[in-house]
C-alpha cells in the first residue's frame, strides 16, 4: 500500500540552520530591499535512514515547488533536475538508499537563468528561492497508480457519465496483471458507484454510465465527488483518492457558459506572494486567500497571474466555487528553442498536474503578454487540447490584431489609463472586441487585466487618488457587463506584491492591488465585493477617510458608496437625513451601481454647511425597507483600539497564521494615516515571521505566526499610546 508521509522536517539548510518545508531562502524585508540577494544558490540537505521495511518497494520523494532551478543529489551522486519552479517532480530513491543514514541534497540555484522560463527578460513579480512548497515521501508498490484523468462527458443530460484514464507507474517494467477497482463517491463519502476491471498493461481506461441524482459543481453550489482507485497486482496494492466535480465550461462568442447557463466573470489576477517570506507560505495561507477572493471580494474567478500556483489554493478554489484560469510561467519574453521546448513541458507539467479540478475552466498557453510566435504556440495549443479535450486555451496578450490559435481571445486591454496620455482617446472602459482583434467575425474573448500600472494606488494614497482607483475598477466592468461580446473582466490585481526594481514605485512594491500585500483592502475592494446579491452579503462601505480637508478644496463629496443596498441614509451632525439611491445612470451595467453623494443631493444652503465646522457623520444601507449596515465616522478621530486580528484561533501545529494589526478610533475606523511604530513579540509554540518592530502602513500592519509545533502561541503587540494588546493561538 501507498504511504505518503511529511518530509518538511529537519532540513540543514546552507549547512547552518535547521528549517522546515516550505522556506524561503531568504527572508527580505517589506520594501527597499535588493532583490539579487536571493538569486544565487542555496544548499538543503536532509539525513534519510533507510527503513528495510521498504525493501521491494518503489521509494521517492516528492516536491511540490522548488525555485527555480534544483538538482537533487543522494550520497552525492545527481539523481534528479527540474527546471520548473511552479510544478511537482519526483526524487526517485529506489535502488539507490544504502543501509542506515544516506544524504539527500537539493540545491536550488535562484539566479535567473535566461535559459528557464519566465527568465530572459524584464518580470515585473519576484522568483524568490527556496523549497517554498512542502516535500513529501512516498513509498509504494512496485507498480502503482501513475496520472489519472477524470473527465465528465455529457453532464448536461439526465444520465451521466464518467471516463477515467490511468497510466500505472511501472519503472522496472515488470509484467502486469491484477485488476483496478474504482469506486465513485459524494462528498458525505457515500459510493455511488463501483467498477473493476483487469489490468492488461499500463493504460487502463474505466467508465461509468447511467449516473443519475447528480449535483453539478458550480459557483453557487461547488458539489464535489471523489475517486477511489484500488490496484491489485501480483507486485502488491496501491490505492488513490482524488477529488472532481460534474460541470461543464464553454467559451463561446457571446460569453463563457458553467453548465448551459452564462455567467458574467468578475475576477482578479493573484500573485502568491507574501510580505517578507515571499513564496514560502503552505496550506493555512494558500486556503485563505482563495477565501478571501471568493468571500472577501465575492469573485467568481481568479487568474494564476502568471504560472501554476499551490495546490492547496486550486483545492480550495475548487470547494468555495471559485473559477480558475491557469497559466504557464512567463512574462513578456520568450527565449530560443530550447527554452520554448521547455515552455511546452510546462504546459505538460501544468495541465497533468491539474486537469481533474473543476475550477480550472482554461488553460493559459502563452507566455504572458509576449508577441506573436506561430510555431511556438501552435505547439502549446496543441499539446494543451491534446492532453486535454475537455478544457479551452486561451493566451494572453496586450497586442492588438494578434494571431488567434487558442480558442479564446484573452486580452490585457489597459485603454482606460491612455486617454490622459494619448490626445485622439476618449475616456473609455474597454474597447470593442473587434477592434481589438482585427477579426471579421466575433469570437470568445475575456478582459484579462486592466487598470495596474494604469493607476497605481497605495493604501496611504489621498482619499481623491482612491475615489478615483475605485471608480476606474467600476468603470471597466461596468463596460464589461454592457458589452454581450466579453465574458467578463479579470482586473489587475488582486494584492499589492514585491517586485523588481524596474516596475512599481521604486519600494519594490507594485501597489496595484485592491488590497496591500497584507491583503488588507483598500476602497477598491468593495468596488468588487459590492456586486455580491446582498442575501450573500450586505456591503457599504463609504469611500471616505471623513475628514475636513483631505481632499483638495475639502469636504468629501462626491461621496462614492459602494454597495448593494437598494439607498443609502447619510447623517451630517444634527442635519436632516438624505436618502439617496445607487447612480445607475452613470453605471447601468453593474449588478450594483453605487450611490454616489454630491452637489446635487443639497440645496445652496443646505451646502453652506459643510463650513469649517467638522461634524460626525452616520451611513446606514437599506434592503428591502430594513437597515442592514451601517457606517459611523468621528469628527475628531483619536487612537482608541490597537486591533489584533489573527485569522484563526487555533491553527496545525505545521502552519502559519496571518495576524493583522489595527489601530482604530473611537467609531472603530481605522486611522488611515497612523504610522507609528508597533512592537510584536510572539512566544511559545510559535515565531514571528516579520520583524518585531513594524510601522503601521494606512493606519495597519500584519505578520504571520508560524507553529513550530502543537502548544500555545502568545501574541502581544504594543504601541507607545494606546499600550500592549494580547491575542492567543493554540496549535494542534
Ligand atoms: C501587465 C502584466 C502584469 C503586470 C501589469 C501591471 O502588463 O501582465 O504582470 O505587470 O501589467 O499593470
Amino acid at each position: 500500500m501507498r504511504t505518503v508521509s511529511d518530509f518538511n522536517d529537519g532540513w540543514l539548510f546552507e549547512g547552518r540552520d535547521i528549517v522546515r518545508l516550505p522556506h524561503t531562502a531568504v527572508e527580505l524585508p517589506f520594501s527597499y530591499f535588493d532583490e539579487t540577494s536571493y538569486q544565487r544558490t542555496f544548499t538543503y540537505s536532509k539525513v534519510i535512514n533507510n527503513d528495510p521495511a521498504w525493501a521491494g518497494s518503489e521509494v521517492s520523494i516528492r516536491f511540490d515547488g522548488a525555485m527555480a532551478n534544483a538538482q537533487v543529489s543522494l550520497n552525492g551522486q545527481p539523481i534528479v533536475g527540474h527546471t520548473d519552479g511552479y510544478t511537482p517532480f519526483v526524487a526517485r530513491l529506489t535502488g539507490l538508499l544504502q543501509d542506515g543514514d544516506n544524504t539527500l541534497t537539493v540545491v536550488i540555484d535562484g539566479s535567473e537563468n535566461p535559459g528557464i522560463p519566465p527568465f530572459g527578460g524584464a518580470i515585473d513579480y519576484l522568483t524568490y528561492a527556496g523549497i517554498y512548497r512542502e516535500a513529501w515521501l512516498e513509498v509504494t508498490a512496485p507498480v502503482s497508480i501513475g496520472l489519472h484523468k477524470i473527465e465528465t462527458p455529457d453532464v448536461l443530460a439526465e444520465a451521466k457519465r464518467v471516463t477515467i484514464a490511468v497510466t500505472l507507474d511501472n519503472p522496472q517494467a515488470l509484467d502486469l496483471s491484477g485488476s483496478m477497482t474504482a469506486t465513485l463517491r459524494d462528498s458525505a463519502g457515500s459510493a455511488i458507484a463501483t467498477q473493476t476491471i483487469e489490468v492488461t498493461g499500463d493504460a487502463l481506461n474505466i467508465s461509468f454510465a447511467g449516473l443519475t441524482d447528480i449535483a453539478l459543481w458550480s459557483t453557487d453550489n461547488p458539489a464535489l465527488y471523489t475517486v477511489t482507485l484500488d490496484l491489485t497486482t501480483p507486485h502488491g496494492a496501491d490505492s488513490v483518492t482524488t477529488t472532481f466535480g460534474f460541470r461543464s465550461a464553454e467559451w463561446r462568442p457571446e460569453g463563457f457558459f458553467l453548465n448551459g447557463q452564462r455567467i458574467q466573470i468578475r475576477g482578479l489576477n493573484r500573485h502568491q506572494s507574501y510580505p517578507y517570506i515571499g513564496y514560502a507560505l503552505g496550506r493555512a495561507a494558500q486556503e485563505k486567500d482563495a477565501d478571501i477572493l471568493k468571500n472577501e471580494l465575492h469573485l467568481n474567478l481568479v487568474r494564476t497571474s502568471h504560472y501554476p500556483q499551490s495546490k492547496y489554493f486550486l483545492d480550495a478554489c475548487d470547494r468555495l466555487g471559485l473559477m480558475v484560469f491557469e497559466e504557464i510561467p512567463g512574462w513578456q519574453h520568450i527565449g530560443d528553442l530550447a527554452w520554448q521546448d521547455d515552455a511546452v513541458e510546462n504546459v505538460r507539467r501544468m495541465v497533468t498536474r491539474d486537469w481533474n479540478h473543476p475550477s480550472i475552466i482554461i488553460w493559459g498557453v502563452r507566455i504572458n503578454e509576449s508577441q506573436d510566435n506561430h510555431d511556438f504556440y501552435v505547439r502549446t495549443n496543441a499539446l494543451a487540447r491534446e492532453l486535454d479535450s475537455t478544457r479551452q486555451t486561451g493566451g494572453v496578450r496586450y497586442i492588438t490584431d494578434s494571431e488567434l490559435l487558442e480558442d479564446v481571445y484573452t486580452m490585457n486591454d489597459f485603454v482606460l489609463g491612455e486617454y490622459e496620455h494619448n490626445p485622439n482617446r476618449e475616456r473609455m472602459g474597454l474597447r470593442p472586441q473587434q477592434e481589438v482583434t482585427g477579426l471579421d467575425r466575433i469570437v470568445p474573448y475575456i478582459i484579462t487585466e486592466y487598470n495596474g500600472h494604469m493607476y497605481p494606488t497605495k493604501s496611504h494614497d489621498q482619499e481623491q487618488r482612491q475615489a478615483e482607483h475605485v471608480i476606474r475598477h467600476l468603470e471597466v466592468m461596468n463596460a464589461g457587463y454592457a458589452d454581450p461580446q466579453v465574458s467578463g473582466t479579470i482586473g489587475w490585481c488582486a494584492f499589492d506584491y514585491n517586485t523588481h526594481k524596474d516596475f512599481g514605485s521604486g519600494d519594490r512594491i507594485c501597489h496595484h492591488g485592491v488590497m496591500d500585500m497584507f491583503r488588507e483592502p483598500k476602497f477598491a475592494a468593495y468596488a468588487y465585493a459590492s456586486q455580491v446579491d446582498p442575501s450573500v452579503a450586505a456591503v457599504m462601505k463609504p469611500v471616505t477617510f471623513w475628514a475636513r480637508g483631505e481632499r483638495n478644496i475639502g469636504g468629501v463629496l462626491p461621496l462614492i458608496v459602494l454597495t448593494n443596498c437598494d439607498e443609502v441614509e447619510l447623517r451630517y451632525g444634527n442635519n436632516p437625513p438624505k436618502r439617496i439611491k445607487p447612480d445607475i445612470a452613470r453605471f447601468p451595467h453593474l449588478p450594483h451601481a453605487p450611490v454616489i453623494v454630491d452637489r446635487r443631493h443639497f440645496t445652496a444652503e443646505e451646502l453652506g454647511v459643510w463650513g469649517m465646522m467638522w461634524e460626525d457623520g452616520e451611513i446606514t444601507g437599506y434592503v428591502n425597507g430594513q437597515a442592514v449596515a451601517t457606517a459611523r465616522f468621528v469628527s475628531d478621530p483619536l487612537p482608541t483600539t490597537l486591533e489584533v486580528a489573527p485569522d484563526t484561533t487555533t491553527c496545525a501545529a505545521t502552519e502559519a497564521t496571518r495576524v493583522m494589526v489595527r489601530m482604530l478610533d473611537q467609531a472603530g475606523n481605522k486611522l488611515p494615516f497612523m504610522s507609528e511604530p508597533v512592537t510584536i513579540s510572539v512566544t511559545g509554540a510559535g515565531r514571528l515571521i516579520g520583524p518585531a518592530t513594524a510601522p503601521l502602513r494606512a493606519g495597519s500592519t500584519g505578520f504571520w505566526v508560524q507553529a513550530t509545533g502543537p502548544g500555545e502561541i502568545a501574541i502581544a503587540v504594543s504601541h507607545d499610546r494606546t499600550g500592549t494588546t494580547t491575542q492567543s493561538l493554540t496549535a494542534v
